[in-house]
């Protein structure tokens, strides 16, 4: 019988709910019979990936049948020059996801808890409890960690804390001094992992500055992702930065080949790919700035975000105003599971897309 298989799963994976991406653009055709749909669902880049990533696509011969060098050695050069780091400073992962779950199959079990914000992105959850940690969850100031809060919750047994900076949905984010006193003001056996997906996005002169923070403390382990700003989010990488004995640490439960090989070449060049990182922001703020104020406009309470997609409250049920959207070819991203059941979450799309968005919801408002 199953149930006597189901008896043995680990206690933290019984109560887990999976992770609820987006909708995909073909699911919404096949299901609503539209030709064309818009997308503003998962954070993805508008202007979609690096070209010269895509020049790499086309015109390189890929040696399939060869595995990928498991340790990402000339990808993980680009990267330590870019953040002025070493290589042994590095470690890549299946997206910047993997690099969260390795830290919490590190750091976390049953006699342990993890420390998230309320609102904070889902998979700290998901990756601490599946470890059977205990997780807890400390309250937001208008939408915003509260990182002076943090230390004043830690519990004896608290290893790992999980920051989103922004944080997604919220599109909040916490300044360099905020998060700095936090470092200074928890035990250095508290480990600190600072989740920057959006980190190119931001254009506050207060935000974060990653290697500062890690010449100071070892305590900390700083994310980063290539889904988003370099738009290379089907092919899943990202990297950690740490203390070299960390990332050691964390490379000795990490599968060989995690990265592929293609992802490896791709990101190698949109690293350094400032024209299409440029146009991104570019583009982002303005149509970020459009959509806010058209938002408004139409009475939504929208949440100000430095990232790139805006989580806003209307007079309507989120899950309800997704469905009729979907139904006009439109994706979006409910967030109760946030537990932010009136919001929606809308990435800040292209002139085009953002339109026929802001079209659909006024017409259904
Ligand atoms: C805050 C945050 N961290 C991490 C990720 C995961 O990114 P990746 O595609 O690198 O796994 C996301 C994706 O949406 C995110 O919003």
């Amino acid at each position: 019988m199953i149930s006597d298989i189901l008896q043995n799963l680990n206690p933290g994976i019984k109560g887990l709910h999976p992770y609820e991406p987006g909708k995909t653009i073909d699911e919404v055709m096949l299901k609503y019979g539209h030709s064309e749909v818009v997308k503003l669902a998962s954070n993805e880049n508008p202007l979609g990936a690096s070209p010269k990533a895509l020049e790499i696509l086309e015109n390189n011969k890929h040696e399939l049948h060869l595995y990928p060098d498991g340790n990402g050695s000339k990808l993980k050069e680009v990267i330590a020059d870019h953040e002025g780091l070493l290589d042994e400073n590095i470690i890549l992962g299946n997206g910047s996801n993997e690099i969260l779950e390795l830290v919490a199959r590190a750091f976390l079990n049953p006699q342990t808890s993890s420390m998230v914000s309320c609102h904070a992105f889902a998979i700290y959850k998901i990756v601490s409890q599946a470890t059977g940690a205990k997780l807890i969850e400390v309250p937001t100031e208008k939408w915003g960690h509260q990182l002076k809060k943090f230390p004043t919750y830690l519990e004896e047994n608290t290893t790992v804390i999980f920051i989103a900076n922004p944080n997604n949905p919220t599109g909040t984010y916490n300044s360099h001094d905020e998060v700095y006193k936090l470092l200074r003001d928890i035990p250095s056996s508290v480990l600190v992992v600072l989740d920057c997906a959006y980190f190119e996005y931001v254009t506050k002169n207060d935000y974060v500055d990653p290697l500062a923070l890690l010449k100071e403390f070892q305590n900390l382990v700083v994310t980063k992702t290539f889904s988003k700003i370099q738009g290379l989010a089907s092919i899943r990488i990202g990297y950690g930065i740490a203390n070299s004995a960390l990332i050691e640490v964390l490379n000795r439960i990490r599968q060989p080949f995690n990265v592929n090989s293609l992802a490896q070449e791709l990101a190698r060049v949109a690293i350094c790919d400032a024209q299409h990182i440029e146009q991104s922001v570019k583009l982002n703020s303005l149509e970020g700035n459009k959509l806010f104020d058209k938002l408004t406009n139409l009475g939504m309470e929208c949440i100000p975000s430095v990232a790139n997609f805006i989580s806003f409250k209307g007079p309507f049920v989120g899950q309800e105003m997704f469905k009729k959207l979907l139904e006009r070819g439109i994706i979006v991203r409910p967030i109760d599971v946030y537990d932010m059941p009136d919001f929606l979450r809308v990435t800040i799309g292209n002139k085009k897309d953002n339109s026929r968005f802001l079209k659909a919801l006024e017409e259904l408002l």
